[in-house]
């Protein structure tokens, strides 16, 4: 039909249909593990290319090919195999196997090839392969990043991290939501006082100055200064007033020199913005999206699951008693999925925390004297972890803690913000519904000193058609830690940007 419907003739369409048959030849023959171990044995020839994790006795392959956590065994006949061949078997080396897939002989597998032929892809050298098959520290891992996914748990993680991203892109897609690429370079500073990365091509030795001294940023690439966004949201909020309901999911960079287990220099976010939509709507929203994407993945990943819990669990084992989790990982997934997240104004959290136990017997590094007090991650993680017990969403912060763009309550002191904090975790969420009235913005600006002239296209959205809209930023990674019960967001990224260190 193809070649009808374009008047070619009959030598293109033979051509096409070797093609077309070379093509489902080369689908056949080549499986993944994952494929493999989901036949049932009847006697058949298989082909597999993969990487070896250990080789025993000569004679028992155990080939991974990333597709699944589990290996295959392939049975070699040493007998039948040259001396060279065997030699070069060995853990890290990529082979190729043809054989058949047969019910297996031994224990632990349903299936396992028995091996008629061996071609050696890439050799690997035992003495000097980092990923030997015993157990390595994080902090090692870390420094072969490169290599880290052919272990187990990081493949598990990075499995477990493109599941999520899926799930994101179906529910907004499945929600009527638009995805929306917004800019990395931008000449904005979104937050208001975030620390940004300078995006320059101007000679860093000899930089073209103005008369004062200063660096003349007309010169530069842009005719402007520019840095790398820490956030999308104020371009999200342009389409959102115009096409309703969008969402961004991209990089976002942040030069806060904060070494934690939490904070990255370069993370992913996920941002939603809606019209029409107010912080009680804002709120829902991200109930629902965060509780959808994680029972995707424990309908979907179950195996890699089911790995990183028991890796949690003997993680723990090795921690006293009161610092263990009462959940599983599969547990507090499921709690979180089934379970109301808790809504707290600012005010009532203040209220707890001042008559809580650390508060008063100052235990805290930071005590809660009043009203008005930033909330550090120990008075975060004090709520959700020992007060409530689960997800909270604290709302209505002072409006002087928060970003300028966040509207104003009618009590004129606080501001319709929240953010989503999580057991373990801390603050997985920031959000509020956008001050929508351009004189209240525009006082807002003025008083914290930011430029109007730089945002005057985001001031024009308050001109023209302005209306209620709110919307959220996730941190991906944050989420990525919580489903994978990895304890150091450095391990959930493939290769994680922090101070000092940009390595890969
Ligand atoms: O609370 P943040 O700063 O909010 C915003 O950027 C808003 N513009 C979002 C919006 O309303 N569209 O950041 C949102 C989330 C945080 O809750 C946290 O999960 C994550 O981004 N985050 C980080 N994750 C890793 N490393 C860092 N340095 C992070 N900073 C923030
Ligand atoms: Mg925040």
């Amino acid at each position: 039909d193809f070649c009808l419907s374009r008047g070619l003739g009959d030598v293109y369409k033979r051509q096409l249909l070797s093609l077309h048959f070379k093509n489902k030849i080369i689908q056949m023959k080549s499986n993944t593990v994952a494929e493999l171990l989901k036949k049932d044995a009847k006697s058949q020839d298989i082909e597999i290319k993969g990487w070896v994790r250990t080789f025993r006795a000569n004679r028992f392959i155990a080939l991974n090919d990333g597709s699944t956590l589990q290996n295959i065994q392939c049975v070699v006949d040493f007998e039948k195999t040259d001396e060279a061949i065997l030699k070069r078997i060995t853990t890290g080396a990529a082979v190729h196997i043809k054989g058949q897939l047969i019910e297996s002989q031994g224990k632990g597998q349903n299936v396992e090839i028995a091996v008629l032929s061996i071609n050696i892809l890439g050799d690997s050298d035992p003495e000097t392969y980092p990923i030997q098959p015993k157990k390595h520290s994080f902090e090692f891992l870390r420094e072969n990043a490169h290599l880290r996914t052919r272990t187990n748990t990081f493949s598990a993680v990075m499995r477990l991290r493109s599941s999520l991203s899926f799930a994101i892109h179906k529910y907004f897609n499945e929600n009527g939501f638009y995805y929306m690429h917004t800019p990395i370079i931008t000449g904005s500073d979104a937050e208001g006082a975030g620390e940004m990365f300078r995006v320059s091509n101007l000679d860093a030795k000899n930089p073209p100055l103005n008369e004062d001294g200063s660096v003349n940023f007309k010169e530069d690439f842009f005719g402007k200064e520019t840095n790398l966004t820490v956030s999308g949201q104020l371009e999200a909020e342009t389409f959102a007033m115009s096409l309703g309901k969008v969402y961004t999911f991209g990089p976002t960079f942040r030069a806060e020199n904060s070494n934690t287990s939490r904070h990255l220099a370069e993370f992913w976010m996920i941002e939603p913005e809606v019209a029409f939509m107010d912080l009680a709507g804002n709120m829902d929203l991200a109930e629902d999206f965060m509780k959808s994407v994680l029972k995707y993945v424990l309908d979907n990943n179950r195996e890699d699951l089911e790995f990183l819990e028991q890796r949690l669990l003997d993680e723990e084992k090795t921690k006293p008693q009161a610092e263990r989790s009462e959940m599983s990982l599969i547990e507090k997934i499921n709690f979180v999925v089934d379970n109301n997240f808790k809504r707290v104004s600012y005010t009532e959290a203040i209220d707890i925390l001042k008559n809580s136990k650390p508060n008063k017997k100052k235990q805290f590094n930071y005590i809660i004297e009043e009203w008005g007090a930033d909330l550090q991650s120990e008075h975060e993680r004090f709520l959700v972890e020992k007060h409530f017990k689960c997800p909270v969403i604290l709302f209505d912060y002072p409006a002087n803690i928060k970003a300028f763009y966040m509207r104003l309550n009618e009590d004129g002191k606080t501001v319709r913000a929240m953010d989503i904090l999580f057991p373990g975790i801390g603050e997985m969420v920031g959000g509020s519904q956008r001050e929508e009235r351009l004189d209240v913005l525009k006082a807002k600006m003025k008083a914290l000193d930011i430029d109007e002239e730089e945002l005057w296209w985001y001031l024009d959205l308050r001109k023209y058609g302005t209306a209620v809209h709110s919307g959220f930023g996730l941190g991906f990674e944050r989420l990525v830690m919580f489903a994978t019960g990895m304890g150091n967001i450095r391990d959930v990224i493939p290769y994680p940007r922090t101070p000092q260190n940009a390595e890969f």
